[in-house]
Parts: C-alpha cells; structure tokens; sequence
C-alpha cells in the first residue's frame, strides 16, 4: 500500500520503517527539516537500538522517502497515518492542536479515497473530531475512514515492540475499514483486535495507566519494606509466579518517567474528572509516583544532612536504559535540588550527557566515565540502570570515592556484595538490616 507517515517522532518514525520493511511504500512527513534532511541520509533524530539500521535499509530498497510537504505525500496515499505528538497541557489535559492541524491539512490535500489511521494516544472522543475537521476540510469528493489504532512500542526496545507486539488494535466502525486495516497489517502476523472506535482509544490510556499503577503499587510495597525489613524482590517474585499477576513491571524504584506513563495517567484522569468521574486509582498512582522522584534524597538526608559542598556523583540520567529520553526522568529534579542546595555534582550517562547539560545549564557537572563521576565523592545517587552503571564493581566506588556511599534507585547491585565489600549501601524495599539467616 502507498501509505503516509504525518509526525516523525518515536511514534510516527518507527511506524513508518515497519511498514517499509514489511513491503510498503512510505512516504514520512515533519516541518522539521533539520530532521528531514538527516532521515533522507539515513541519520535517525533519536537514538533507538536498531532503529537506523533498518532506516537505511528501507532506504537503500527505495521502500521509504521523508518529506516536508505534507500536501503531495497525502494526496494520492492509500493510508495516512498520525503520529505527531500530544504533549501535556498545563492542567494535565492532552494538547491536541498538531493533531487537529494536520488533520485539516489532510482533508484538504486527499484526492483519493483513503484510510486516516490516529496512531497518536488522544482521549476518547478525538478520532469523532478529526473525522470531522478531515471532512470539513474536504476539497474533493472523496471517502475518508478515520480508523484509532493505538501503538504499544516502548522506548528502547521500540523496533523489537513493533515487529514483534502482543497486538494490534484496530478501532473502527466501518467493515471495508477494517479489512483495509487487516490487509495493511497482513504481514506483521500479530494478533488483531477490532474493536469500536472509542474502545480502541481507551485501549491505550488503559494499558498504559494500569502498567503506571503496577509501578506506584509496587514502590509503595518497596517502601513499606524499608520499614518492615522484608525484600521487594523477594516478595515480587513470590507474586509473579501467580499468572493472574505476571512478573512484569514489577521492579521497584525512583518511580516511572518517560513521554508516555506521567502524560496519560494525567489525561486520562483530567478526561474523567471533565465529565464528573474522578479516577481514584490513577489518582493515587501519580502521587505516590510524586513522591517516589525523590525517596533517593530522603535518604541521602539521612546520611548527610548538609549538601553544600559535598561532592555527589550522579550515574544514569535518562528515564529507562537504551534510550536519550529526558523527558520526566526523575534525575533531573533531583540534580536542581542538589544545585540548589550547594552539592557539587558529578554526572555521567553513557548517552545524554550534553542534553542534560543544556537543561541543567551547566556542563562542567558532566564527567565522562563512572570512575570520573565517583572520584573524590561523598555520596552516589544512581538514577538510571544502565549496563555500564550495573557492571560497576564495589572496588571501584571503593577506589574513587571519599566516603562509600552508594545510593540505588534502581536496585542495580547485590547488597550483600555491597555491604561486604564495605560500602554503606542502600536500594529501593532492599533493607539489609534483616539480612536472611538460616538457622
Ligand atoms: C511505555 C509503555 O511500556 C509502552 O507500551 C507505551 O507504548 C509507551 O509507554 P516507555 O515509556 O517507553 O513505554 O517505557 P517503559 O519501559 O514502559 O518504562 C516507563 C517507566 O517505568 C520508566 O521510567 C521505567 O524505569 C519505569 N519502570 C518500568 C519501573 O519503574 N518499573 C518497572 O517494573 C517497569
């Protein structure tokens, strides 16, 4: 099928690949044209494992082009696919204005009966109004179906999640619509779900709230360890043999980041408030996640009350691994208490060093190995598991630091390794003040 990419964001750029490399011709559009002209020589504006490689691949099989002009790449497309971004408004609503925008310009640019596939997260309810903004817009007598089709990829592994996803949703009223959508999909051999439209919506800010929810639940038990003396890994490993729970997303830690978890648990819970519901668990679920950013300095309090001058290392800075994504990493707020409060910090990421940099406005913090952050410091807080970071031995923070001060927000470590090699180590639900006796 000849089909349109609108957005070449996570979303948008690694759809448009997949449907390239499952045989169709793809045609991605962005203003950007820094972005453009970097994809047209194969360079990927983001860093995702695997991700370029198979740009150039479809590029080099003539199966892709990107484009600035929206109008031409949608004229004459089978299938036009939106995937621009949803940002968050001030009030925790979606701001939907590049979405409406491009649907506008598709309705005035289609020549030919043609699909309009929301591959963005937008609440229930939107894909009636694109629909109507496409048809309004409208220049030629033409059928458009606006079909939701929510995407499941995650960062990191968004390439894998694509080729590879537990599903495929298609949200449409219309039968000759979903068969389009069928034969679109044909080649993917993954399960596909039909559904109405609106279901298909919420599919999305479901799922993604629920994982959200199993995350806050999860640190809440951790911490509740902390006072107890049990160990989260323990006890989410019990749990996760039961099918009914899984034993995924079930890591305790500084809380969930990232563009998606933080923006749609807040959506979706700003759409239900709109029309009088108030959604109690998501609720709870972002202010514990609130909370939990900074459960690392409550800690690091404790051991060293005052922070003006204490050199503090600072190791992972992105939201998840295998990403450059700073988007709610809980790094960030972190390092601007530790700024204020006068503590000298030495980070490193083996990705986004000069973004964090820009945001921080300072690059002299950054260092450019683990050992160069850890050298002479009083305290490391660890916000990212990285698998640089986790491959750190305890003689190395042995060797560098001041004092042994290793603060986990990510369980990275083995904290009987740790407290052996006689570091002052702690993590997220892992006391070791009850360490395991048998008798
Ligand atoms: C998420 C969803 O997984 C994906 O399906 C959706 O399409 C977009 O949102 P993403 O935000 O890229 O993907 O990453 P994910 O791996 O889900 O992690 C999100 C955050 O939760 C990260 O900060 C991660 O560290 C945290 N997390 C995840 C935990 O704290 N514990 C876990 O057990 C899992």
């Amino acid at each position: 099928m000849k089909i349109a990419v609108a957005g070449v964001g996570y979303v948008g750029l690694v759809t448009a690949v997949g449907f390239a490399h499952h045989g169709h011709m793809v045609t991605a559009v962005d203003l950007d044209t820094q972005k453009i002209a970097g994809l047209t020589k194969g360079i990927s504006p983001i860093y995702e494992p695997g991700l370029e490689t198979l740009l150039q691949e479809q590029l080099a099989a003539n199966r892709i082009q990107f484009t600035t002009d929206g109008a031409s790449a949608y004229a004459d497309a089978d299938a036009i696919v939106i995937g621009v971004g949803t940002p968050e408004n001030e009030d925790g609503s979606a701001n939907l204005s590049a979405i409406y925008q491009v649907a506008r310009e598709i309705g005035q640019s289609i020549q030919k009966d043609c699909l309009v596939i929301v591959k963005s997260t937008v609440p229930v309810g939107t894909n009636d109004k694109i629909e109507t903004i496409v048809q309004e817009a409208l220049k030629h007598a033409v059928h458009v179906d606006v079909v939701s089709n929510p995407e499941f990829l995650a960062q990191g592994s968004a390439i894998y999640d694509t080729l590879h996803g537990s599903r495929i949703v298609i949200g449409t009223e219309s039968r000759a619509a979903e068969e389009k959508m069928r034969e679109l999909y044909d080649a993917y051999g993954q399960p596909i779900l039909a559904v109405s439209r609106r279901s298909a919506e919420l599919v999305k800010y479901a799922s993604n709230d629920f994982l959200a929810l199993k995350i806050s639940f999860v640190n809440e038990i951790a911490n509740l360890c902390d006072i107890l003396g049990a160990d989260i890994e323990e006890v989410t490993e019990g749990m996760g043999y039961d099918p009914r729970i899984g034993n995924s997303f079930l890591r305790a830690g500084i809380g969930y980041g990232g563009s998606c978890f933080p923006k749609d648990t807040k959506a979706l819970h700003w759409l239900a408030e709109d029309h009088g519901f108030v959604l109690r668990t998501i609720e709870a679920a972002i202010k514990i996640n609130e909370k939990q950013k900074y459960v690392l300095m409550h800690k690091l309090r404790k051991e060293l009350p005052n922070l003006a001058g204490k050199k503090i290392a600072v190791l992972g800075l992105t939201f998840k691994p295998n990403t450059d994504d700073l988007r709610e990493a809980p790094s960030i707020p972190n390092m601007r208490v530790l700024q204020k409060e006068g503590a000298i910090i030495q980070a490193y990421d083996p990705i986004a060093m000069a973004k964090t940099a820009e945001i921080l406005g300072d690059a002299t913090i950054m260092k450019n190995s683990v050992e160069e952050a850890l050298d002479g410091a009083d305290a490391c807080l660890i916000f990212t598991e990285w698998n640089e970071i986790c491959a750190t031995s305890p003689d190395t923070f042995n060797n560098y630091m001041a004092t042994p001060l290793v603060l986990d927000g990510r369980n990275c470590f083995d904290k009987h390794a740790m407290a052996l090699a006689g570091i002052t180590y702690q993590s997220i639900g892992r006391p070791l003040a009850k360490v395991r006796q048998l008798q």
